[in-house]
């Protein structure tokens, strides 16, 4: 369990069913050593009262702007000064609404806008909220605006309807201030990381792919960045959004990656390859659409560059972290794989059938031998994935 002696969080509550969550999170993180403060809307507190948070925390809950209790009646700048973040959960659909305005028209409101500190918030609300055209402009300028949105999940609703809005469980939400709170071990350093498939054009209409969500390559980029690294993702094409303070460019094929990898490596003091690079390209590519015959069709493959192996190779490239994607003799796959690149770690995926979950299973191979990652949540791994890698880096 992380120890949170020290951290002073201020958990904000607005209107929704899961304020209850948020009591069990308040719980949590108070056992664990939290300064916990929690300040809750009035629509909160239709949900559940101030005398549970203040049970739980141990502290006074804030309510009201003209609240008394605060030192020169400035509570929507003071109750924030001396926090290192602020959470807002649950957090509902008009709450994100005012907060990508910017409007401050009660207490915690204002407090979200005064703030030093980092905002993160946990959406919870009905399916159709979340994904009204209006909250998904509202999510997309707090994203843009540097505030870390948390979730939601989906699943089973109060409302008794089904789809993503659920807000995360405590725990989840422990384990996500856990992380941004961590000791930023790859401060200064830059990380290069490539993420996703490739997309190799056979015509203007048809491609070559691999299957790749970029789910794990992204939760690297999300985890390096969490551990304080300045972090540039080159991603093939996913459905994903750029993890929050990651620079993110778009390719497509393979010969793209090759490109804006070795424009961007020699910046980079680590290199991780998470992309599934197609290792082939149609040598010929049509530019308009190729008609069907009668016949067979036969298409010429070109491999691609090895945009590990050539980083890889250089002099004095950065420290290369590979993955493996074996479909039989793993571990033995893997050892070749890592001495063939020449590369100081290489992450091999344990779980079969790994693409588009949300979990994984890893195996680290490195000089020191062998070490399994049990089967978790893929941002889970990524960070101990990055803690081991923040290890290397300090031996070296
Ligand atoms: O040899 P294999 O394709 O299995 O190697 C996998 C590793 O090499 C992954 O880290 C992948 O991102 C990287 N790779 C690459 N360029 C390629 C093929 C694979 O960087 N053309």
């Amino acid at each position: 369990m992380t120890d949170f002696t020290g951290s002073r969080i201020l958990l904000g509550l607005t209107g929704g069913v899961a304020a209850y969550k948020a009591a069990s999170l308040a719980r949590l993180l108070v056992k664990a050593g939290a300064d916990v403060r929690a300040a809750m809307t009035a629509s909160a507190c239709g949900f559940i009262t101030p005398a549970t948070l203040q049970a739980l925390t141990g502290q006074p809950v804030f309510t009201d702007m003209w609240d008394s209790r605060v030192p020169d009646n400035m509570g929507h700048i003071e109750l924030s000064r001396d926090r290192d973040l602020i959470l807002i959960a649950p957090a509902s659909a008009d709450f994100l609404a005012k907060l990508a305005n910017g409007l401050a028209d009660d207490l915690l409101s204002a407090l979200c806008l005064a703030r030093r500190c980092p905002l993160l918030v946990a959406p919870a609300m009905n399916v159709e909220m979340w994904q009204s055209p209006a909250t998904r402009r509202n999510v997309a300028q707090l994203r843009a605006d540097g505030v870390s949105v948390l979730g939601p999940a989906s699943g089973d609703q109060a409302c008794g309807e089904s789809g993503m809005g659920r807000m995360l469980e405590p725990q989840q939400l422990y384990d996500e201030l856990a992380a941004q709170l961590a000791p930023k071990h790859l401060r200064g350093k830059r990380l290069l990381v490539t993420a996703g498939p490739t997309y190799e054009p056979i015509d203007t209409v048809r491609g070559i792919t691999n299957r790749s969500s970029g789910k794990m390559g992204y939760a690297v980029a999300q985890a390096a960045a969490e551990a304080g690294a300045e972090v540039t993702l080159v991603s093939g094409p996913t459905s994903l959004e750029a993890p929050c303070g990651v620079t993110r460019i778009d390719v497509t094929t393979a010969r793209q990656m090759h490109e804006q990898v070795m424009a961007a490596v020699p910046k980079a003091d680590v290199f991780i390859a998470v992309a599934a690079v197609g290792d082939y390209r149609v040598a010929d590519a049509k530019s308009h659409k190729i008609k069907r015959g009668s016949g067979n069709l036969h298409l010429e493959l070109e491999p691609n560059p090895d945009i590990l192996g050539e980083v890889a190779g250089l002099a004095k490239g950065p420290m290369c972290v590979g993955f493996a994607a074996e479909t039989e003799n793993l571990r033995e796959n893997a050892r070749a794989k890592r001495q063939k690149k020449k590369i100081p770690l290489l992450v091999a995926n344990l779980g079969q059938e790994t693409f588009g979950r949300d979990d994984n299973a890893l195996i680290l191979l490195d000089d020191h031998g062998e070490h399994e990652l049990e089967r978790a949540p893929k941002i889970i791994l990524a960070r101990q994935l990055i803690a081991h890698i923040a290890r290397m880096l300090a031996e070296k």
